[in-house]
């Protein structure tokens, strides 16, 4: 099985650009920071302390999270429940980090998001599908922008779904999970040794889609 992972912080452009690449390559799309995010949805859900370790170590592994393709979307459940949408909002994406950051969790979503790898051709985006969990990956692409555009990014994203979002606070949002991911202990946020580096801050979208097909095409099929 092919598989390019794709590795960067909130805002670089990574879905974004995963699903394009993966639909030009036929592979499968996944989105592993929605595990993270299902696991946060949970323990805001049910109101436990996600901030105390503890509490994160004793309940993780009675949660019961599942995902199915429909349509080439990736659903997320936890237990019955679509929580596909639901985990789409700044509390969820800090609770997602601050538990992120705990070995039982990432210890606890390893073996899932192995199997998908072991499966299919995929392209995987994250934090540390590169460094961690695919070390083998075909490709590894580091994406990364300046701040501020990730925030306005994210800002566009949000407002999607709620027109009361603030630059100001997203600005906030997006440094404190940088903060989080990257000065964690545990498999922080960091380009693989062999990871191409691209910054999109200053690239379209179809400039960066463009020469980044070119470069992962090089890449498998040199390896044929
Ligand atoms: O990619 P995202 O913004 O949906 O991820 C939410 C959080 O999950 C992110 O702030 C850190 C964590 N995460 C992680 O630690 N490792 C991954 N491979 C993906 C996400």
């Amino acid at each position: 099985m092919i598989s390019v992972a794709i590795d960067g912080p909130a805002g670089a452009g990574k879905s974004t650009v995963a699903k394009l690449l993966s639909k030009k390559l036929g592979f499968l799309y996944f989105d592993t920071g929605a595990l993270y995010r299902v696991l946060g949805y949970y323990f805001i859900k049910n109101k436990l302390d996600y901030k105390n370790p503890e509490v994160v170590k004793s309940n993780i592994k009675k949660i019961k999270i599942s995902f199915k393709f429909v349509r080439n979307q990736q659903k997320m459940f936890l237990c019955d429940e679509d929580v596909t949408y639901k985990i789409r909002n700044g509390e969820v994406s800090m609770a997602a980090s601050i538990i992120s950051a705990i070995p039982e969790t990432r210890e606890f979503l390893l073996g899932i998001q192995r199997d998908i790898a072991n499966k299919n051709n995929v392209v995987m985006d994250g934090r540390d599908i590169g460094t961690q969990v695919l070390p083998n990956a075909d490709v590894k692409i580091f994406l990364t922008a300046d701040v501020r555009v990730r925030a306005q990014r994210r800002l566009k994203q949000l407002r999607r779904r709620n027109p009361n979002v603030y630059y100001r606070d997203v600005l906030n949002m997006v440094e404190k999970r940088d903060k989080n991911d990257r000065e964690r202990k545990i498999s922080p946020l960091v380009p693989a040794r062999d990871a191409i580096i691209f910054d999109t801050s200053r690239q379209s979208l179809n400039r960066t889609i463009f020469k980044l097909t070119r470069i992962v095409g090089k890449r498998i099929n040199g390896k044929k």
